[in-house]
């Protein structure tokens, strides 16, 4: 059984499993775990090309650090006893190469630096991860709306029935919103692909190290400056979990209503079966139950956040040992967001949507009154507000007719709209929900041209977002395969 290499000189006596257990960031530590590998790689070409550590030691180590690269890390470093999984390695090299070499790897070190760069690996992994699941989000969405551009349907303000638009025009207000969801975390990317390595426990260090070097060979974009920033910092974590936290909530509009609209009273969309749940006394449910459970995620996700935001707002400099407790929050938040996106996507790909009963509800409720009332203005030169009115007055009697708009137009205006020209067919022309539809074509709006337009829009800006997400992905992967040659070459293979 290994034993706790850090404690041996300070502290006397071996830790209860309860507080070992209570102590250790193993269990989270699994997620960063191959990322130490490659900060222990990057950390040893550095002190080797700084004539830190002598080339036999070197090579010792590169060697016991590929063999884990390429078998796996052994289990017994994810051992408890172990604080977290920086101990849990460097216990294991030591039993693998002997102190004499094994022991040479934390010089100019600290576990602070160590898991701040750690975490940082991860978070830009999981970014770009989701970021190509939001491509294809977007893309599915897209390619939805070009199928369903003259889908007519009826939109809702207050859960009224409002006014007709399409389902093109719903599902690319979804790609929009998720468009900037994008936006955010791949901004976020930028201040998450900083490399804190060499800032120590805190102070930096004495040994002339070479800290460009091994934020060069980590794939970082930037250094994070100040060795104290660079340890205790950990707005990263925040900004990621905030940006997730935005994005479920657009995930968790778009369940609600996918379970809205599969609801018997709406009927607009049949989500397909692997999405949904049956009960076990009613045999003929068909519940959406993806949907609710990735609504109650949305949650999960912003009480992560939460949870990260209150860990951190009252620690002072500079590393303090509550900032583990953060990261189990961190994955926590990523693991949820990052499933449901993926989910998402499917669900959608996947659902039927009922062009009848959509076109059916879409002038229920007088929801084409609105264009009635501008076509007054349009064709009779009336004040919106008087026309707004008349339609209102006549929708108040129960029923848009020529008959009834007339007798508002008195009541309302003292104007004859008969006189001025207004026929039975005009009216029916004003609140045909298609007409109404075909009427909003100002940019943004549902008519065919310009959903057609803003389908090539957003077609040009999701490609773009994908260009961003493989050059990012190149870079890292060219620093990883880098490393591990400079590796192979120290350790002689
Ligand atoms: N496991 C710790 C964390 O997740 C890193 C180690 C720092 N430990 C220490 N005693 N300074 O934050």
């Amino acid at each position: 059984m290994r034993h706790d290499q850090i404690r041996e000189g300070r502290l006397s006596g071996d830790r209860s499993t309860q507080i070992a257990h209570y102590l250790s960031s193993m269990e989270a530590d699994h997620k960063i775990a191959s990322a130490d590998l490659f900060v222990d790689m990057a950390h040893l070409a550095m002190l080797s090309r700084q004539e830190l550590i002598g080339d036999d030691h070197a090579k010792l180590l590169a060697a016991a650090l590929l063999r884990m690269y390429t078998d796996g890390i052994p289990k017994e470093a994810f051992d408890e006893r172990f604080e977290d999984i920086h101990a849990g390695i460097e216990g294991e090299l030591i039993a693998e190469v002997g102190k004499e070499a094994g022991g040479r790897l934390h010089l100019a070190r600290s576990r602070n630096d160590e898991v701040a760069t750690c975490l940082r690996i991860r978070v830009r992994e999981d970014i770009l991860r989701i970021l190509t699941s939001l491509s294809s989000l977007r893309g599915v969405l897209i390619h939805l709306a070009e199928e369903h551009s003259g889908t007519v349907m009826p939109g809702f303000t207050h859960l009224q029935h409002a006014q007709p638009t399409t389902l093109a025009h719903h599902l690319l207000a979804y790609e929009e919103a998720f468009s900037r969801d994008a936006e955010r975390l791949s901004d976020a990317y930028r201040r998450v692909n900083r490399s804190p390595l060499g800032a120590a426990a805190f102070a930096s260090t004495g040994f002339p190290i070479d800290r460009d070097l091994t934020k060069k060979l980590l794939g970082f974009d930037e250094l994070s400056g100040n060795s104290m920033d660079a340890v205790s910092g950990r707005d990263f974590a925040l900004e990621t979990l905030s940006a997730l936290t935005v994005m479920m909530t657009a995930v968790s509009r778009f369940c609600e209503e996918l379970i809205l609209w599969s609801s018997a009273f709406v009927r607009f969309v049949d989500l397909d079966d692997m999405y949904c749940s049956t009960s076990s006394i009613m045999p003929q449910k068909k519940n959406p139950d993806c949907a609710e459970i990735m609504r109650g995620h949305a949650g999960t996700v912003a009480g992560a956040f939460q949870a990260a935001v209150i860990c951190v707002k009252g620690l002072p400099m500079s590393y303090n040992r509550d900032l583990q407790t953060l990261t189990p929050h961190l994955w926590n938040g990523i693991s949820h967001a990052s499933a449901s996106i993926e989910i998402l996507s499917g669900m959608i790909q996947t659902a039927l949507f009922n062009r009848e009963r959509m076109l059916e509800e879409s002038d229920k409720g007088f929801s084409t009154a609105t264009e009635l009332a501008d076509t007054l203005v349009r064709e009779y030169g009336l004040p919106f507000r008087t026309a707004h009115n008349i339609v209102g007055r006549a929708v108040r009697s129960g029923e848009i007719t020529l008959a009834t708009v007339e007798e508002a137009g008195h009541e309302m205006a003292g104007i004859s709209l008969l006189e001025k020209g207004l026929t039975e067919e005009r009216i029916r022309r004003a609140l045909d929900p298609s007409e109404v539809v075909a009427a909003k074509n100002v940019p943004g709006g549902p008519a065919e041209g310009v959903i057609r337009d803003a389908i090539r829009l957003r077609s040009r800006v999701l490609a773009d977002d994908n260009e961003m997400i493989i050059m990012r992905e190149r870079t890292i992967k060219m620093a990883e395969e880098e490393l591990v040659s400079m590796m192979r070459r120290m350790a002689g293979e």
